[in-house]
């Protein structure tokens, strides 16, 4: 199957687009979710990890980091930051090497639409972990796809030389970003581009069910980048999971 890029164009802009603090802030929460667990990741997979936001800082500190992502582009902007990449599709991934820690973050996993093939992606993450290895993500909460999200209005932003329009709209459970790009060509002309973004929302309780299926033992869930329990209204649920088990090769 074919699978439409939504960050080709996009990607372009990212960086610019999404402010680095939300990427410091993601990384200095899960350096103290490890420091917490006395754990320390030999090495690293950042799973949908972009442009390579989030992996820089752990490259920054030390830390052998990997990427891998589907989007082309937006890896071609993570190889300039010296991010080592893959290209493919988390549902189902075989990269022939494991890891200590692999996390992904930002949505990311709200992308899979199908419940089926969010199980698979986290097979596939299982299979890549070292025996006690960690799994740590994040997913915007049912509550922030149903009630917040909703409440967004189209929003227009001029970011280099590119203008983004994004048109949101909403089924139950799903979230749907259309982004019509204008990028500004060499002869001063605008040209025009149209991107899909979708996100799907899931019950807490399936994902529980889905982790516990791939073998996960759920150690931790956090909310909103605070070590607060989840509740109704959080909006972005994080999961700290380690690989249950499995005999030392
Ligand atoms: C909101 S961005 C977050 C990127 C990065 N994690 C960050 O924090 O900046 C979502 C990312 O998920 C990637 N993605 C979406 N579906 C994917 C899939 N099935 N396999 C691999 N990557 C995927 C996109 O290409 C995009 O880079």
């Amino acid at each position: 199957m074919v699978i439409k890029d939504p960050y080709e164009k996009f990607a372009q802009v990212f960086d610019s687009f999404v402010p680095s603090e939300l990427h410091r802030e993601y990384y200095s929460f899960i350096i103290r979710i490890l420091k917490k667990l006395k754990f320390k990741p030999r090495n690293i997979l950042d799973l949908a990890c972009g442009t390579g936001k989030l992996a820089r800082f752990f490259l920054d500190a030390g830390y052998e980091v990997e990427g891998f992502d589907l989007s082309e582009s937006m890896l071609t902007i993570a190889r300039k930051k010296g991010l080592r990449v893959y290209q493919g599709n988390m549902i189902n991934f075989e990269l022939g090497k494991r890891y200590d820690l692999i996390i992904c973050v930002f949505d990311s996993l709200n992308y899979i639409l199908k419940q089926s093939d969010l199980q698979k992606c986290f097979n596939s993450v299982e299979r890549h972990l070292n025996w006690n290895g960690l799994f740590i993500f994040d997913m915007n909460s049912d509550f922030k796809i149903n009630e917040v999200l909703p409440t967004y209005k189209n929003d227009y932003h001029m970011v280099d030389d590119t203008e983004l329009i994004w048109l949101n709209s909403h089924r139950r459970n799903t979230w749907v970003g259309e982004l019509v790009l204008f990028q500004k060509t060499e002869n001063g002309k605008y040209q025009r581009f149209y991107e899909k973004h979708v996100e799907r929302a899931y019950k807490i309780t399936a994902i529980e069910k889905l982790l516990k299926r791939s073998k996960f033992e759920i150690l931790r869930t956090y909310s909103d980048f605070k070590f607060n329990e989840i509740k109704k209204d959080s909006k972005r649920w994080f999961f700290v999971c380690k690989k249950l088990g499995e005999a030392k090769p």
